[in-house]
């Protein structure tokens, strides 16, 4: 059997934890989860107890989030760890370039070379904020053609939303197993191990890097107990483990650059655990779409799928935003996302199919590729769309054939140097909006 058919049946056989921000528990081996007590004198089946902190241990109870993991060895059985290569991998604070003012829009990446895994294909486009300051967020893409063999990698920096385009994930974590297909998400959370296979023979996708608070799902105030996506359809793993005696590389993201040390065996030994920082997975398509049955339409933080709060109320450090199939029935509307100057930045990206403001096709915004527009950049429909908008009959109308999604964040976002003089950035993006003819008649 191919190493996909392998990982296609292990995703296809997966179980999971449902629900978000609870406590979850989870056990491998009957007994291995001690009852009563997290650190006990010895810990059942020979285990070492350990606790991974996703917040400070005096942070409210409402944003506290730790796990405890018993496993096979301490993850502090290591030699030390020593710089590699950064690959394509940047990090927060981003000085490459300047900020800029200019509406920008790229290609997919390029085919990776042969023997590209996740890591070795993460490419970062650009930030905000500064990771040892925990805020801010980076924009990443990947693409990979091979399984991660025998090397895992954490994140020390932030968690990792991984948004798959192309091809399906087998992620292996600590906490068990996940899988994760385009129109999917996975979130990994800060300093989680973890290592992807493919479920297909190339994966291609993005990944918002969060510096800030977790992500949570945001309040729902008048929209009420329901709605947007719910808890219950965030699935995290069950306990999985391997009991591996080779050397496995250890890959840390630290403060922007990685940071290796070789295991004599695989630290995704975890053959029990419970609590509250764990990965997981969502489905898209169960996210429940709210929008106007009169006129006008919300404006786009109504498809808030997960935000991460900063210190001031309502401000997001960054926020997650899809855009999926749903109906439009506003009377005596301009339907289509509104002209505007934002003081949000926003990175879009397509997962699928076309997105309603945007011509789609070669040279337009296509799967795979990205715009930016940020802070108080001027943006809205292409002039086609505008033109075809502001004509039709208003008859209700479903969108179904995309899925497009937002990384929004409080700063504007700098480009890295690859990604300013990449050769898959659009020359000419702001053609789009000429031609926008004069209406105006006094
Ligand atoms: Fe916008």
């Amino acid at each position: 059997m191919s190493g996909i058919e392998q990982a296609r049946k292990t995703a296809g056989d997966l179980e999971h934890s449902p629900g978000f921000g609870n406590e979850h528990t989870s056990e491998a081996v009957p007994g291995a989860l001690p009852l009563g007590r997290n650190a006990p004198q010895r810990a059942p089946l020979g285990l070492y107890a350990e606790q991974l902190s996703g917040s400070a241990f005096t942070e409210p109870r409402a944003r506290n989030r730790r796990s405890w993991l018993y496993r096979i060895r301490p993850s502090a059985a290591h030699p030390p760890f020593v710089r590699i290569g950064n690959g394509a991998v940047r990090g927060a604070p981003f000085t490459e370039t300047v900020p800029d003012p200019n509406r920008l829009r790229w290609n997919p990446l390029p085919d990776p070379a042969p023997g590209t895994d996740f890591l070795a294909g993460l490419w970062t486009l650009g930030g905000n904020g500064d990771a040892t300051r925990r805020t801010g967020m980076a924009v990443h893409l990947y693409h990979a053609n091979t399984a991660m063999t025998d090397r895992v990698f954490s994140d020390a920096d932030g968690e990792l939303l991984i948004v798959p385009e192309r091809g399906g994930l087998l992620i292996r974590t600590e906490l068990g197993l996940l899988a994760a297909r385009p129109g999917e998400v996975a979130l990994i959370p800060r300093g989680l191990r973890f290592r992807v296979e493919l479920l297909d023979e190339t994966a291609r996708g993005y990944v918002c890097e969060n510096y800030g608070q977790p992500f949570t799902l945001p309040d729902l105030g008048p929209i009420g107990a329901n709605g947007l996506a719910n808890a219950r359809d965030f699935l995290a793993p069950v306990a999985a483990y391997e009991d591996v005696e080779r050397p496995v590389q250890v890959i840390n993201k630290f403060c922007g650059n990685l940071w290796a040390a070789t295991y004599d065996h695989s630290p995704l030994d975890v053959v029990a655990w419970h609590g509250s920082h764990v990965p997981y997975v969502y489905d898209l398509r169960r996210f429940n779409v709210i929008g106007s049955i009169s006129y006008d339409h919300p404006d786009p933080s109504i498809f808030t799928v997960l935000t991460s709060p900063s210190d001031t109320p309502g401000l997001a450090n960054a926020d997650f935003v899809v855009f999926g199939p749903r109906w439009l029935v506003g009377e005596n509307t301009f339907r289509p996302p509104y002209f505007h100057r934002n003081v949000m930045s926003e990175y879009m990206g397509l997962i699928e199919g076309a997105y309603d403001a945007k011509a789609a096709g070669e040279g337009g915004f296509v799967p795979g590729g990205g715009s930016l527009h940020n802070m108080m950049s001027a943006h809205g429909p292409d002039r086609d769309t505008f033109e075809r908008a502001s004509a039709a009959e208003l008859k209700p109308q479903k969108i179904d054939d995309g899925l497009a999604f937002m990384f929004e964040t409080r700063w504007p976002v700098t480009a890295t140097a690859q990604a300013a003089g990449a050769a898959h950035l659009q020359r000419g993006y702001d053609d789009v909006w000429q031609g926008l003819e004069r209406h105006f008649r006094p």
